[in-house]
């Protein structure tokens, strides 16, 4: 199956000097759902600013390897430019308008689009998906809940029509009844619209649970890949993201067991 997304041998260096990642390669086929996790620190959120040339603005740089989108080769192309291409980024911390509307959120995305979608549109599909940002389409999307804003955030991803959504840590300070909505409903637009994503989280347990394939990311580079239900039932991968009632979220001691027992690392 043809790939949407492909990253190679990827390396990024902040302030010249700071290697963050180091030979990072993943792949996203077409229609599917590709996890990428890994603990706090450990470069998720680098990976997709560097697919989505996010790092100029933070002075960060890809100094080797490549990305290609749709089979053409993107590394290093501008933020606006991939996203009328179809690659959509919800960002970290979601990036609302947080003193407009729900609905003036959704006309600031179709806006930011340019060309593609200059004409004002409905929202059908989106309210479809989400009943609850219908209802609150006229408030001030600062009022809205955690969950609702990050409904939101895909919301405004949805407009865009993409071919692939990159989603940074969308179970992010949200409680556990309301994470397994957002990603019941991300799931179901992947099966309805075909859209392929790559979904980083710390959340490995519900990340695992709704993905394809997954890849665990430590200190910049993959340490171990595989089909997701295969890696939930891995011993090693329970053992270390598994473990916890939080679910992603390592103590000490995990890491000290984890560098003792390093039988994941082969
Ligand atoms: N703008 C930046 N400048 C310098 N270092 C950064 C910057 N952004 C992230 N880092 C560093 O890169 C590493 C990976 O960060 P990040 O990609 O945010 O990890 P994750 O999303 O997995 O928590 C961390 O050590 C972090 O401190
Ligand atoms: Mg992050």
């Amino acid at each position: 199956m043809a790939n949407a997304l492909e990253v190679t041998a990827l390396d990024v260096v902040y302030q010249g000097t700071l290697q963050v990642l180091r030979g990072l390669s993943l792949a996203v086929p077409e229609g599917k759902i590709v996890a990428l996790l890994g603990s706090n620190g450990a470069g998720k959120t680098t990976t997709l600013k560097a697919i989505t040339g996010l790092l100029p603005l933070e002075n960060g740089e890809i100094s080797g390897g490549r990305v290609a989108f749709d089979g053409a080769d993107t590394t290093g192309l501008a933020p606006h430019t991939l996203t009328r291409r179809g690659l959509f980024h919800v960002r970290e911390g979601r990036q609302l308008f947080t003193d407009m509307t729900v609905e003036e959120n959704l006309v600031a995305a179709c806006n930011a689009l340019g060309g593609r979608h200059a004409a004002p549109r409905d929202f059908d599909e989106v309210y479809a998906f989400f009943p609850r940002l219908k209802e609150r389409a006229r408030q001030i999307c600062g009022y809205l809940s955690g969950g609702e804003q990050q409904m939101l955030a895909i919301g405004r991803a949805l407009v865009a029509r993409p071919r692939v959504i990159l989603f940074d840590e969308p179970s992010l300070g949200l409680a556990p009844k309301i994470v397994a909505e957002i990603f019941a409903i991300i799931r179901q637009i992947n099966q309805s619209t075909g859209v392929a994503m790559l979904v980083v989280e710390q959340n490995a347990r519900v990340a695992l649970a709704n993905a394809d394939y997954a890849y665990i990311l430590e200190s910049g580079s993959i340490m171990l890949e595989g089909n997701a239900a295969e890696l939930a039932g891995n011993q090693d991968v329970k053992n270390f993201y598994l473990g916890g009632a939080e679910g992603g979220r390592k103590s000490f001691r995990d890491v000290k067991h984890y560098r003792q027992a390093k039988r994941w690392l082969n």
